[in-house]
């Protein structure tokens, strides 16, 4: 069975839009697991601009299900992950002025660093994840380097359509064998919603996905009448 992650960055974002306290990502995980999620994923960036420090200490403590921490593959982002122990830890790219995760991660050209990196999370008793485009080349370096899982960029099958989308989509079957025939596990996200969710949640032996804008965005439409009816009766009580 596919399993969903739900990546609560975008409740931050609104907060951290007013540095409030609220909405406090911490709830809306215990909302997400209630609704049935299998693991909350969060992105931990180096410039701070959704989920913090805070965030992710205190989700450790008290999500039931499990923690899975999105991160650059930098000394300072080793050093948190350590401390905190998440279940998995998913190493993505990360650029400052990018709007969100562009691209997957290029294991080529930095393998004998990510494997001393995996390693050391590894010893930690994490599990730990790349974030990769459906590229049969960036599997096999995933393998060389000790990743447990790879999470497959659905971004561009996203941004596809008709043909060009099916073409993709084979992309991202064929690397999902590909991945399990050397033994990985295969997550898969971004960019995935209520239209394009179906044909990747139903591909044989896809673990994860991990998925958040989309739901984020469901929540406001499903809750946005209810929040303006409470506070139009608060008003008529005056
Ligand atoms: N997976 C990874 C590695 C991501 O960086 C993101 C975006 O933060 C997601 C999944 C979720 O993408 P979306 O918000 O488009 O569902």
């Amino acid at each position: 069975m596919t399993t969903l992650g739900v990546n609560i960055d975008h409740i931050a974002n609104v907060r951290q839009a007013r540095k409030t306290v609220e909405p406090d990502p911490v709830q809306f995980a215990f909302l997400a697991e209630l609704g049935g999620a299998d693991s909350i994923t969060v992105h931990l960036r180096e410039d701070r601009r959704h989920i913090q420090d805070r965030d992710v200490f205190l989700l450790k403590e008290t999500i039931k299900t499990k923690l899975n921490l999105e991160m650059a593959a930098t000394e300072e982002m080793l050093g948190i992950a350590r401390k905190l122990r998440p279940q998995y830890v998913t190493l993505v790219p990360e650029k400052r002025e990018e709007v969100t995760t562009e691209g997957g991660l290029d294991l080529k050209s930095n393998l004998k660093y990510l494997k001393n990196f995996v390693e050391n999370l590894k010893d930690s008793n994490i599990e730990v994840s790349a974030f990769i485009d459906p590229i049969c080349e960036q599997i096999g370096y995933a393998k060389e380097i000790g990743f447990d899982f790879i999470e497959l960029h659905t971004g561009k099958y996203a941004e596809l359509s008709g043909h060009d989308q099916y073409k993709e989509l084979q992309k991202i079957i064929e690397s999902t064998y590909t991945a399990n025939d050397l033994g990985l596990v295969v997550n898969a996200g971004h960019g995935l919603n209520y239209n394009n969710v179906k044909e990747i949640a139903s591909i044989n032996n896809m673990n994860e996905l991990n998925i958040g804008h989309s739901i984020v965005a469901r929540a406001l439409a499903v809750g946005l009448e209810r929040s303006v009816r409470e506070m139009k009766s608060l008003i008529n009580l005056t």
